[in-house]
């Protein structure tokens, strides 16, 4: 499973890439808009700190400014993915852009139907939101697994992108539902990091050590042997 950070933020997105643990990002209007940059300043930045797929979404409505905007976007940088919303003109910009070459991520799907129609136009990925069908009572990991089995059932190539993932335990169902891929805010990746066993078990091992070798692991700490 790749794991993306679904933020615009680069502090966030500096810490995850230093972990090594983040294959790409996803953006919105609005994770962008909170950071106060111009889209296009902002995605630069982003492909300069993590080398992998960035989504980039679109703010126009009509199929001719869809498929404009996101040539544009496309042209900032090779790790761009258009995000295109889940509408008729969205789903007819996608199938334009996708036979051009251009990466397609379908955002805002909330139907199995809907994702049915991102694979057909081509679409590089689909953004099925999880936690705002939860938040309706709904359940948004059925959605991820019906999605990966029909698209099983075809063999559609279009990778399933489970968004909108609120924590952990969300991020783990996705794995299990066969999600390709999971895009998760900075708290949620920081959050899968944290077990007490972890931290009790590292405290045990360390102070053991020290006990029975009391120059020997504080040299080491500081790094001078
Ligand atoms: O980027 C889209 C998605 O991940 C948004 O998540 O928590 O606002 O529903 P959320």
């Amino acid at each position: 499973m790749k794991f993306f950070l679904d933020t615009a933020n680069l502090s966030e997105l500096k810490q995850g890439a230093a972990w090594g643990v983040v294959d790409g990002v996803t953006t919105n209007p609005t994770l962008i808009a909170r950071e106060g940059v111009p889209m296009e300043q902002q995605i630069r930045d982003i492909c300069n700190i993590v080398d992998g797929p960035v989504s980039a979404e679109v703010v126009s409505t009509d199929v001719e400014g869809i498929v404009r905007e996101g040539t544009a976007l496309a042209a900032i940088h090779p790790n761009i993915v258009v995000k295109a919303p889940m509408t008729r003109n969205g789903i007819a910009a996608a199938s334009i852009m996708s036979r051009k070459g251009i990466r397609v991520n379908v955002t805002l799907c909330f139907t199995v139907g809907q994702a049915l129609l991102a694979a057909k136009a081509g679409a590089w990925c689909v953004s099925p939101f999880v936690g705002r069908l939860d938040d309706l009572g709904d359940s948004g990991m059925d959605l991820i697994r019906d999605i990966c089995l029909v698209y099983k059932n075809y063999g559609f190539p279009t990778q399933v992108l489970a968004a909108s993932l609120r924590s952990p335990l969300h991020v783990v169902e996705a794995a299990k539902a066969g999600a390709h891929i999971a895009t998760m805010p900075f708290k949620v990746l920081d959050a899968l990091f944290n077990h007490p066993l972890t931290d009790k078990g590292l405290d045990q091992f360390l102070k053991d050590y020290a006990k029975a070798f009391p120059g020997e692991s504080s040299a080491r700490q500081s790094g001078s042997q």
